[in-house]
């Protein structure tokens, strides 16, 4: 059983898929789900189209939060090419900071992602910072002065994500517990890497762990709406 009131996450991590067409029909498909009070079904498509599906979103009253998936670690100023946490705040309420495919491929460091983490925070946004074991502590201990009440941490070891090899629940369970330990009590904890329809409640029947950010499940309009059903 899925813990009556604890507050649950789903969070569609897109990546670079989809044309804005594909986006259009997957939040048209939208409409059809049932989301319970204490679920926010959060999408997170590329930045060019926040905006529009801001827009849908408001236009079809659907129950549905966007993320943006990165921003940049810098204010506004020079820096070609970048997207500030201070632009998009208009646009979504998340924002993914320090997924581990930004490390891999963009060799973001724990600064970086600590710098991204007080912007997106400056700009009243809710980061939803992805860690991993490997560098747990050294993660948090980069985040200064930060106020948690409006932190979301997603726990994702690497050989899971995109595998189809997920973590075992109580393994991630021990992780979710030990991030409250070195942060704070309350903050949420998702778990990520090969979530699916037919796994998300092995995860979130664990009691210290708040939903999940989910990648290739999340693609597929019935795929995800498979998968946010098993949260009612
Ligand atoms: P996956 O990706 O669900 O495809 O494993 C998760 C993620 O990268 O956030």
């Amino acid at each position: 059983m899925v813990q009556a009131g604890k507050p649950l996450f789903a969070i569609a991590n897109w990546k670079s898929h989809k044309t804005w067409v594909e986006t259009q029909q997957f939040l048209k498909m939208m409409a059809t789900l049932t989301i319970p009070q204490s679920v926010k079904v959060i999408i997170a498509p590329s930045f060019p189209y926040l905006k529009n599906a801001s827009q849908s979103i408001t236009d079809a009253k659907l129950s549905l939060h966007l993320a943006a998936q990165n921003v940049s670690p810098f204010p506004f100023g020079a820096y070609t090419g970048e997207v500030t946490a201070e632009m998009v705040k208009d646009l979504c309420q998340y924002v993914i900071v320090g997924h581990s495919e930004r490390r891999k491929y963009f060799h973001e460091t724990h600064q970086d992602i600590a710098n991204k983490v007080d912007l997106v925070l400056s700009a009243n946004l809710s980061p939803v910072i992805c860690v991993d074991e490997p560098y747990l502590e050294a993660q948090v201990a980069s985040l200064t002065n930060v106020n948690y009440s409006r932190v979301i941490f997603a726990y994702e070891p690497l050989a899971a994500i995109g595998s189809g090899e997920p973590d075992t629940p109580e393994h991630a369970q021990t992780i979710a517990q030990k991030l409250r330990e070195l942060t704070a009590p309350s903050v949420p904890v998702l778990y990520g890497g090969s979530v699916t329809a037919a796994n998300i409640k092995s995860f979130t029947q664990m009691d210290a762990i708040n939903g999940a950010l989910v990648g290739g499940a999340s693609l597929d309009p019935q795929s995800w709406i498979d998968l946010v059903n098993q949260l009612s």
